[in-house]
């Protein structure tokens, strides 16, 4: 089996989630719409970043010059670069990166090297977003292609969540109780934009990453009565389920809806506030798929991510971050069967990987992220030559009035420590 979704795409289309992901990002870059693929029904953000501004020269390079051209670069600039990639980038590009995790461990990975002058983010936008808050002032974060969004995080924006928040403090007011904890308080994910961590470290919240969530709910439990947790939904709702809290007490807010589509007596008993977002490509699991892959093989074991709906969550024997289900497949024995709940070039490559455990996607179609996609190796050899030249292009540059507030909401995230 190739480990590469790039060929498995462009050999057979037609097992695809769209046809139109075999083509290069450059062409669906310019496009009205927000990509194709598993985003292909999502809301287009306003405004969208649509930039389509790679050089033809590197539209049309084959895939063994990029590879090339790359990889010089890269040795040229030597400890002036550090690469982060995460899991769900094609493994063109996982190749050269210096570090590969998750979304937590790819915002500690952006401190680690203050010596480098650039940090190329081989990720999303919002990743490249936190690595600039978080690293030195005088080091430079490109994300290779701007066009590298995330739908989910496109579903929560700064307005409506201002917005749900004077209703939300109106009911419940906003000064402490004797005891000192707030009637609630924010919790962001990882997967949303500078401004609402910046909303977050301005009222008294934290950003939570998906290997973190519990520790971070846990941590607003002990300051807050509840919580309004966005932009995913289940995210949030399969983490304070597991810490106890009943489904009666998380209603969905709806942000074009009065009251986020409650009532207040609803709202009065509510600990946790769930935004009405979630993630394309894990909405696409399902109990049917886990029920099929059982009666294939009863010996099978299931793990899914956390952005999966509940159903599919409770359905599997596990669940976790993208660093937690490589855990999980690293500690599986030779001859197990293990069907995964998340994205498939992190799946192909752990096939890859470990080529004596049958590792597959719980979705028989190929349906990558497609803005996580969008890093196209020409993009990234378009950057790093680019730096070789002295330019740096895609540079993300966070305010720094809403990266100094972003940054308390992530520091209280970094010193959070799970209950001894
Ligand atoms: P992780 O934090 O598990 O890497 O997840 C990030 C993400 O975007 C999953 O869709
Ligand atoms: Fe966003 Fe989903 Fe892609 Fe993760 S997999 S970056 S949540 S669209």
């Amino acid at each position: 089996m190739t480990a590469s979704v790039n060929d498995l795409i462009t050999l057979t289309p037609k097992d695809s989630c769209n046809t139109q992901l075999a083509a290069g990002p450059w062409d669906f870059d310019t496009v009205p719409g927000y990509g194709p693929g598993s985003s292909q029904a999502d809301q287009l953000p306003d405004p969208v970043s649509r930039p389509g501004q790679l050089p033809e020269r590197y539209q049309l390079m084959s895939d063994t010059e990029l590879d090339e051209r790359i990889a010089a670069a890269k040795a040229t600039l030597g400890e002036e670069l550090v690469i982060l990639g995460h899991f769900y980038q094609r493994d063109e590009v996982v190749k050269y990166a210096d570090f590969v995790g998750d979304s937590f461990q790819l915002a500690k990975a952006a401190l680690s090297r203050p010596e480098a002058k650039t940090i190329v983010f081989c990720g999303v936008h919002f990743m490249a977003e936190t690595a600039d808050i978080l690293s030195d002032t005088d080091q430079s974060v490109i994300l290779p292609n701007l066009a590298a969004g995330c739908s989910m995080a496109d579903m929560a924006d700064e307005s409506s969540v201002e917005t749900a928040w004077e209703e939300i403090c109106e009911i419940y007011g906003v000064d402490p109780d004797a005891e000192g904890k707030l009637p609630i308080l924010p919790v962001t994910y990882m997967n949303s934009s500078a401004a609402l961590k910046a909303f977050c470290g301005r009222h008294g919240g934290i950003v939570c990453t998906s290997s973190n969530a519990a520790t971070v709910l846990e941590w607003a439990f002990e300051r807050a009565h509840r919580v309004l947790f966005f932009p995913d939904q289940h995210l949030g709702r399969n983490t304070a389920k597991a810490m106890g809290v009943p489904l009666e007490q998380m209603p969905l807010w709806n942000p074009r809806k009065a009251l986020g589509g409650n009532t207040e007596d609803q709202l009065r008993e509510a600990k946790v506030l769930l935004w009405h977002g979630f993630c394309s490509v894990h909405r696409r699991f399902t109990v049917d798929q886990i029920t099929q892959a059982r009666a294939a093989d009863p010996q099978v074991k299931i793990i899914v991510h956390p952005e999966c709906p509940m159903e599919v969550v409770d359905a599997a024997d596990a669940s976790g971050s993208t660093d937690a289900i490589q855990k999980f497949i690293a500690a599986a024995s030779p001859g197990d069967s293990i069907g995964i709940g998340t994205e498939i070039n992190m799946v192909n490559r752990l096939a890859a990987q470990y080529p004596d455990r049958s590792i597959f996607c719980l979705d028989p179609v190929i349906c990558p992220c497609s803005t996580m996609y969008r890093i196209h190796p020409g993009y990234l050899a378009w950057v790093l030559e680019e730096l070789v030249e002295g330019r740096v292009n895609n540079q993300i540059s966070v305010d720094p009035q809403v990266a100094s507030h972003a940054k308390i909401a992530l520091d209280r995230m970094l010193a959070a420590k799970p209950k001894a």
